[in-house]
C-alpha cells in the first residue's frame, strides 16, 4: 500500500508585542494610509526582548502535536524553516528538539526564506512518502524583526514575527497531493541581507547595512505576481484539476495586492482566499502555517477540503502544496 502524508494538526504563535502603522509613523517617513493601501497591513507583531524564533517555534509546535492528539514523543522528524536561526549552530531545529525533550529523530534547519515552510513541507512529505519518518513536526518560524533596519520604511512597514506549525503524519489516503519547489538564484540581489558569516557583516555593500534585508520591493513584486500565477497553472496541471477544485488558497502573506492577483488567476472569490496579512504583515517563512493554522481555528477550513499552499521570496524560491486537508 502507498503511504501517503496528511496534516493531523496545526498551531501557531505570535508575540505579545504589536507595531501598528501608527506606531511607524513615529518612526518613519510614512502613514496608515500609505501602509494600507500599497500592503494591506494593519498591524504585525513583533517579539520581545530576548525572545527567540526557537521560543515563537516551540508554543506553536506544542500547540500543533495537541491539536494532532499526539504525544511530543510521537515526532520523528523535525524540519524548521527559517531565516533567523538563533544561533549559527547548532540549527533551530535542534534546538526545538531539546525544548520539546525529544532524542534521536533527525532535526535540521530550511532556508528558502519566505518559501521556507512550502520547502519543508515539500522535504517532510518525502520522507514520510518513502517510510523514513512517520509523524513529522514541520515549524516556519522567524524573527524577521532583528534583519530590519527600522530606519528603512522600504521595508520596516512590511515584516512581523511569528510561528506555525503543522503535524504531518502517513496516512493511507492522501493528504498531499503535490508539492513543487523551485528557484532561480539569479536574482539574489533584488532581495538578500548582504551579510553572513562567511563574507562578514562587515562587508561594504553599496546598497547600505550589511546587517539588514535589502529589496527592490517594485520589481519583487512584478516577479511575485507572475511567478505565483504560472505556479498555479503548474499544480492544477500536475494534478489533472480544474480551478474550481481548490476551495481554499493559503497564500504568503506579503501584500494583499499580490494575493489579490493571485485570486483573480484561480478566479476565486476572496472569500476563499485566507487573508492574515493586515493583521500579521509579511512573517516569511511563518506566514503560510500562521494563515492555515487561523482558518482551521477559526472553522473555515474543514477536513476533506482541498487547500492550495503557495509562497514566494528571497533567492528568488517560490513553491506550492496541493493538499486535501
Ligand atoms: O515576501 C517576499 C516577497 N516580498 C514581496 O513580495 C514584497 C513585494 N513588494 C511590495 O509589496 C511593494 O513593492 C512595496 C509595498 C514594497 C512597495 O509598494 P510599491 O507600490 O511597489 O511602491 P514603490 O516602491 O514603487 O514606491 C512608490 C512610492 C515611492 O515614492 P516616489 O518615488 O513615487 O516619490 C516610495 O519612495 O512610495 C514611496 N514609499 C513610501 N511612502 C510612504 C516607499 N515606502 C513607503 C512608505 N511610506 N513606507
Amino acid at each position: 500500500m502507498n503511504t501517503f502524508a496528511r496534516i493531523a494538526g496545526t498551531g501557531s504563535y505570535l508575540p505579545e508585542k504589536v507595531l501598528t502603522n501608527k506606531d511607524l509613523e513615529a518612526m518613519v517617513d510614512t502613514t496608515d494610509q500609505w501602509i494600507r493601501e500599497r500592503t494591506g497591513i494593519v498591524k504585525r507583531h513583533v517579539a520581545g526582548e530576548g525572545q527567540t524564533t526557537c521560543d515563537l517555534a516551540e508554543q506553536a509546535a506544542r500547540r500543533a502535536i495537541e491539536a494532532a492528539g499526539r504525544q511530543v514523543d510521537d515526532v520523528d522528524l523535525i524540519v524548521l524553516a527559517t531565516t533567523t536561526a538563533d544561533k549559527i549552530f547548532p540549527s533551530t531545529a535542534c534546538l526545538l528538539q531539546q525544548r520539546l525533550d525529544i532524542h534521536g529523530c533527525a532535526a535540521f534547519d530550511v532556508q528558502a526564506v519566505c518559501t521556507g515552510f512550502v520547502y519543508a513541507l515539500g522535504v517532510a512529505e518525502k520522507f514520510i512518502r518513502t517510510g523514513s519518518a512517520s509523524c513529522a513536526l514541520v515549524v516556519g518560524a522567524e524573527t524577521f524583526s532583528r534583519i530590519i533596519d527600522w530606519s528603512d520604511r522600504g521595508t520596516c512597514v512590511l515584516f512581523g514575527d511569528g510561528a506555525g506549525a503543522v503535524v504531518l503524519e502517513a496516512a493511507d489516503e492522501p493528504g498531499i497531493l503535490s508539492t513543487h519547489l523551485h528557484a532561480d538564484g539569479a536574482y539574489e540581489n533584488l532581495l538578500h541581507v548582504p551579510g553572513g558569516v562567511s563574507r562578514g557583516f562587515d562587508v561594504d555593500d553599496a546598497e547600505g547595512d550589511p546587517r539588514y534585508t535589502h529589496m527592490k520591493g517594485n520589481e519583487v513584486f512584478k516577479m511575485a505576481v507572475n511567478t505565483l500565477g504560472r505556479i498555479v497553472d503548474e499544480t492544477l496541471q500536475a494534478n489533472d484539476m480544474k480551478k474550481s477544485d481548490v476551495d481554499w488558497l493559503v497564500p504568503h502573506q506579503a501584500n494583499i495586492r499580490i494575493i489579490n492577483a493571485t485570486a483573480r488567476k484561480l478566479n476565486m472569490a476572496m472569500d476563499k482566499v485566507v487573508v492574515t496579512v493586515d493583521q500579521h504583515g509579511n512573517t516569511s517563512a511563518a506566514s503560510v502555517p500562521l494563515a492555515l493554522d487561523v482558518a482551521v481555528r477559526d472553522g473555515r477550513i474543514r477536513r476533506g477540503e482541498v487547500l492550495l499552499l503557495e509562497a514566494f521570496g528571497g533567492g528568488f524560491t517560490w513553491g506550492s502544496v496541493l493538499l486535501r486537508y
